[in-house]
């Protein structure tokens, strides 16, 4: 699925930049490009994040 149309960055090119080592929306934009064109991404790329390092520490949590 995309998550920014303009840059047609995908949620796997998002997950791929936070492996990385990205871990700011800034980071994230820098690398795959996403919201440097109209912005209207940017809440939606920023919720994606936070929703993959809530998973990351809920499985940290579990263990
Ligand atoms: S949809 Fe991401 S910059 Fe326009």
């Amino acid at each position: 699925m995309y998550l920014c149309v303009c840059r047609a960055v995908r949620e796997c090119e998002v997950d791929y930049a936070i492996d990385q080592g990205c871990r700011t929306f800034k980071d994230i934009s820098e690398q795959t490009g996403c919201s440097k064109e109209c912005g209207q991404c940017a809440q939606t790329v920023k919720c994606y994040i936070d929703q993959r390092f809530e998973s990351f520490l809920g499985e940290i949590h579990s263990v």
